[in-house]
């Protein structure tokens, strides 16, 4: 695993997004995994101003979301489809056609999961994936659980993660309960992964996930047996490492 520790948040942005650019120059027609919350924010940002600045060209890459809330439109401005679209899609030259996110208000979840899964199929294997990590140690949507999920599944929300969510929304009432995600197995054939932290609230479980026992109980520790995992934190998130 190759760690980068960076001053702080602005500058893991910059580290995270220099290496998303480079994934596309390398190979313009790339398979991206993408992430939403707010550690990939400033990373968009700076692709965006790369974009802008000429240097990356987005016209022939794939992209392929981790995850959405079961419930939300993709217009409703906490949905994932709407985050992707204002933070990066919107503002770069991908095809919105080349772009997925599972779909919020599929009639039936379960079914949805099934296509996504087939589109993950087609498209891949994913050749980089980027990572945030929830505090309890979730990627995606996996929360702590008995067993690794394999592929796209419905997941019931962990209660810690719908309080640390519910900063989003007008109060912890209205985040979603359940929601669609990439499975650990298929995040675990990606070509390479590349995770995101930042801030000191982050460390605990950025230690425990790498370098604590490989459970499902911290679905992140999984990434410990991945053959290529780049790291990207400020200095605060990797303190305890
Ligand atoms: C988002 C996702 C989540 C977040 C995680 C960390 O697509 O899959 O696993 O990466 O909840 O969220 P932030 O970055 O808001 O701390």
């Amino acid at each position: 695993m190759r760690i980068y520790v960076t001053e702080d948040y602005q500058a893991m942005s910059r580290k995270v997004a220099n290496l998303l650019a480079a994934q596309v120059m390398i190979k313009p027609d790339c398979v991206l995994g993408l992430a939403t919350g707010s550690t990939p924010v400033g990373a968009y940002q700076r692709l965006v101003e790369l974009y802008r600045a000429g240097d990356v060209d987005f016209s022939q890459v794939r992209s392929i979301n981790l995850d959405e809330y079961v419930g939300l439109a993709p217009t409703h401005d906490q949905s994932y489809r709407y985050f992707m679209q204002s933070n990066l899609f919107d503002h770069v030259n991908i095809d919105p056609a080349n772009t997925n996110v599972p779909q919020g208000l599929a009639e039936d979840p379960e079914a949805e999961c099934r296509r996504y899964n087939q589109v993950i199929h087609d498209l891949g294997p994913i050749d980089l994936q980027l990572l945030g990590m929830g505090h309890n140690g979730h990627i995606g949507f996996n929360e702590p659980s008995d067993v690794f999920e394999r592929e796209t599944h419905v997941v019931d929300l962990a209660q810690s993660t719908i309080q640390a969510n519910a900063r989003f929304f007008a109060s912890a009432d209205e985040v979603p309960r359940q929601a669609m995600t990439m499975g650990v197995q298929t995040i675990m054939q990606a070509r390479k992964v590349l995770v995101a932290v930042s801030g000191k609230d982050k460390a605990e479980i950025v230690k425990k996930a790498f370098t604590g026992p490989v459970t499902p109980q911290v679905p992140a520790s999984i990434l410990q047996m991945h053959p290529d995992v780049v790291l990207v934190g400020d200095k605060a998130a990797l303190s305890l490492l």
